[in-house]
């Protein structure tokens, strides 16, 4: 079985790692958070290392990330430049079908279902019961907020964060680092680095 250290050190991280601990598909080792991140405790009794002191776990360990907003790009890339290695979660309740493509470090939650022939970037974490219709491209260092339903044939270009509950109407495309706000419903696209809300969502 795989060791993995999650990133991030917040109330999103202790969630993926009581699910690692819970599955038992990977062996969680512990946490690592930015420098000037400030949480000194342990979480689940393992141990909170910094990025700047990786030596002792960087060979043993493969890494995954639980940092639910874009702010973990950084974090992510400190890691690939250190040489560290990726890892993906795909929870077993989760509906991911063979034609899926799946990159590295993607964590799929509790009760998502992904239909046929989507694909799914690097660094992208999908929350639980989400559903991604068939043929949608998300990419890399997207966040899927939990409840959201995106349908068919969506492109969610790098950076995008979907809040809780939006929906995505077929075909839209969402440019990079673009919000949609929790509850939106999308019926157009929306370009890069926009905020839309509401129900048709609008720019906010
Ligand atoms: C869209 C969003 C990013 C905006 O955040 P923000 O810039 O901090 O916005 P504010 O809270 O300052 O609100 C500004 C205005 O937008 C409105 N607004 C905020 N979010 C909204 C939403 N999702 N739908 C409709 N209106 C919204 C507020 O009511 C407020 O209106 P007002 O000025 O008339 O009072 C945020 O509200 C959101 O929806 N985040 C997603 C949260 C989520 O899904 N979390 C998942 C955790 S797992």
């Amino acid at each position: 079985m795989n060791h993995v250290i999650l990133l991030g050190a917040g109330p999103y991280a202790e969630e993926i790692g009581a699910i690692i601990d819970e599955e038992e598909k990977l062996i969680l080792n512990g946490f690592i958070q930015d420098t000037n991140a400030k949480i000194d405790h342990e979480i689940l009794s393992k141990k909170i290392y910094f990025i700047d002191n990786t030596e002792e776990i960087l060979s043993k360990n493969l890494f995954l990330s639980a940092i639910g907003s874009p702010k973990r790009k950084n974090l992510i890339q400190q890691i690939i430049a250190k040489g560290g290695s990726f890892t993906s979660h795909i929870h077993s309740t989760a509906i991911v079908p063979q034609t899926v493509e799946l990159g590295i470090d993607v964590v799929i939650g509790v009760r998502s279902v992904i239909a046929n022939f989507t694909s799914i970037a690097n660094h992208v974490l999908v929350n639980r019961c989400v559903t991604i219709g068939h043929h949608t491209n998300i990419s890399s260092y997207v966040t899927v907020s939990p409840g959201a339903n995106i349908a068919g044939c969506v492109s969610i270009g790098e950076g995008s964060y979907i809040g809780m509950g939006a929906v995505i109407i077929d075909g839209v495309n969402i440019g990079k680092n673009a919000i949609v706000g929790a509850g939106a419903v999308v019926t157009r696209d929306v370009p890069d680095g926009l905020t839309v809300v509401g129900v048709p969502a609008k720019p906010k």
